[in-house]
């Protein structure tokens, strides 16, 4: 298996068991998780300041979201559900309305006040532009991954990352996300993500950067060399 990015902590990560997929019956758990690891994040801050209600909240959000990516890409939890990633999967590459429809993405307005409903469709409509703009070849899209607070630094992110990287390095695909913070963007910058945009939602909104991840091994050979 290729070298990880962070070889200090190589072995303790190789030691954690891989990733499986969320089935749906354990939906709520995987978004239990997801809900305390962004409880403070900067653009849930931005969509939802209140913090009372806030993490009932997001366990909706995240409900949708996992069932999201059940449907349309991968659901993957590691050491019982202490970290979870969320995957859109290239064939996905830009959702619609229909999508979260079909995820039961009705939640998210029978549950949002109607500010934060409007911050959440602000959000989402800018982060669908800077996406469409920043990656148009098919690729993995990462909208979530998130470890309990309690695990974090542990290589457990990295861990759950890993298993669609080394995929999407072995079929020749790219990747995408939105970093939420410089200590984020620092993180995915170690798995070889590079900043292709930097924005801001609306005028005093959280400022996001978006990431590509050129494949290590490319079936053409000649492009290995820029995806270091
Ligand atoms: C980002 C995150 C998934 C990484 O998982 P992890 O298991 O903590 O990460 P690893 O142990 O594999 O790697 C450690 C690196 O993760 C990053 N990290 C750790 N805790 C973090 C936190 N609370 N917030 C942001 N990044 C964090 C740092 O880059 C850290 O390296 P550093 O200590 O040198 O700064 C996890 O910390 C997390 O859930 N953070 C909150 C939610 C989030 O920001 N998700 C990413 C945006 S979609």
């Amino acid at each position: 298996m290729e070298a990880v990015d962070r070889p200090s902590g190589a072995n303790a990560i190789a030691a954690i068991a891989a990733p499986n997929a969320v089935p749906r019956p354990a939906t709520a758990r995987a978004a239990a998780t997801l809900a305390r690891a962004f409880w403070d994040d900067p653009v849930v801050g931005y969509i939802r300041p209140e913090e009372g209600g806030r993490l009932r909240w997001l366990q909706v959000v995240f409900g949708v979201m996992v069932r999201f990516c059940q449907l349309y890409g991968r659901a993957e939890e590691a050491r019982d559900f202490g970290g979870v990633a969320l995957w859109v999967a290239p064939e996905h590459g830009h959702t619609t309305v229909w999508h979260y429809l079909r995820a039961n993405g009705v939640a998210l307005g029978l549950h949002s006040p109607p500010a934060v409903l409007r911050r959440g469709v602000r959000f989402l409509a800018a982060s669908e532009a800077w996406h469409r703009r920043c990656v148009q070849e098919p690729h993995w899209y990462l909208p979530f991954i998130g470890v309990d607070p309690a695990l974090q630094g542990n290589g457990l992110g990295t861990r759950l990352m890993r298993s669609v990287l080394d995929e999407a390095d072995r079929t020749g695909l790219a990747c995408y996300l939105e970093a939420p913070s410089e200590r984020t963007r620092r993180f995915y910058e170690r798995h070889a993500f590079r900043v292709v945009e930097a924005w801001t939602v609306g005028r005093d909104g959280p400022r996001l950067w978006s990431m590509v991840r050129l494949p290590r091994r490319r079936p053409d050979a000649t492009a290995e060399g820029r995806s270091r």
